[in-house]
């Protein structure tokens, strides 16, 4: 039996998922299959080759689909974010974790089998750094990569320690075996901000305030924002998002200096985005509640990043500032999605 190539989406019905899976599946030269615990929505599944609903820790299921496909590319975006991960770290270590080692120990094998390096891609997070402070956060200001990481949350260890993982398997894997293996897993991985589309709604984040305000002032929700009004993390739209990953995955690997980089496109504090939410829907309800715990985690995360590892390597370049983002993405594209 000959095994088909194709790209391998996990965790592909969620917020990332969508608008990769579009933009692969039409744009791309390989056919997309998708590994997902849901079943995804109908039209997304119109467009991939094969979706297996299921585990990304069902060993059975990956031998499954390493016996029928060969894989050349892993976008592995399957995890629990860090407010969910808060509530049961031990499931959030075992999905996050030991379902990453699982995929990049699959990657490697089927690397090995087909003989060509399998890309990986990976998307961190700001979660993967902690600011000591509030204080220390405006003192730290653009971050790099290299500093501040010492995650408070579980879910940032989680993502900080797989970044490790990967940068491993490209580099070090079985150092002292006979016949080096490093390498054949191509890891590359991007540290996103808080991402925010107009499509879906995030589930257990803590950058959700941003989206999760915007979608209700669309619906005629009212919302109590769960931050205080003076909170400042990076963000970008989700477009830009998807293109970091497709962009980083296209880059030859010689130009690649880092495996993990940094990735922003504009860092509003709350009250700003209140400020824009409510330009495009002036009858909406938007208020403040903070909830103290989760906006420790907030301020654990910087104020902005510097990202001019991934613009010199790798030629990233957001479409969307603050101002096109909800002029030209989320406020039109919002506006018909609810008014369907
Ligand atoms: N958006 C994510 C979260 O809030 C951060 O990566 O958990």
């Amino acid at each position: 039996m000959i095994r088909k190539p194709v790209v391998l989406i996990t965790g592909a019905g969620g917020e990332i998922g969508h608008g990769l899976i579009s933009r692969l599946a039409t744009g791309g030269d390989r056919a997309v299959i998708t590994l997902d615990v849901n079943r995804l929505e109908p039209t997304l599944a119109r467009l991939v080759q094969r979706e297996f609903v299921g585990s990304i820790l069902d060993q059975a299921l990956l031998e499954r689909i390493m016996s029928e496909y060969e894989i050349d590319a892993v976008y592995h975006l399957a995890a629990l974010l860090s407010t969910r991960a808060e509530f049961t770290p031990l499931t959030a270590h075992q999905v996050n974790v030991e379902g990453t080692l699982g995929l990049l120990e699959f990657a490697q094998r089927e690397a090995e089998s087909h003989g060509r390096p399998v890309v990986f891609l990976y998307p961190s997070s700001i979660a993967a750094y902690g600011l000591p402070s509030l204080d220390g956060k405006r003192r730290a200001g653009r971050v790099a990569e290299d500093a501040h990481n010492t995650p408070t949350t579980m879910y940032g260890c989680n993502k900080l320690y797989c970044e490790q993982l990967g940068r491993y398997y490209a580099r070090f894997y079985k150092q002292l075996s006979a016949t080096p293996q490093a390498g054949r897993v191509d890891f590359r991985c991007v540290r996103f901000p808080g991402l925010i589309s107009a499509v879906t709604v995030p589930s257990g984040g803590t950058s959700d305030y941003a989206p999760e305000m915007i979608h209700a002032a669309a619906k005629g929700e009212a919302y109590a924002c769960f931050v205080r009004p003076d909170t400042r993390i990076p963000f970008m739209a989700m477009p830009d998002g998807v293109e970091a990953l497709l962009r980083l995955a296209a880059a030859p690997r010689e130009r690649l200096t880092r495996t993990a980089y940094n990735v922003a496109a504009f860092n509003p504090s709350a009250d700003e985005i209140r400020a824009e939410v409510l330009r495009a829907f002036p009858e909406a309800t938007l208020t403040w509640k903070t909830d103290e715990k989760r906006q420790g985690i907030v301020d654990s995360w910087p104020e902005d990043v510097d990202d001019s590892a991934a613009r010199r390597d790798w030629g990233f370049a957001p479409a969307f500032d603050f101002a096109r983002a909800f002029h030209e993405y989320l406020i039109p594209t919002i506006r018909e999605r609810y008014a369907r």
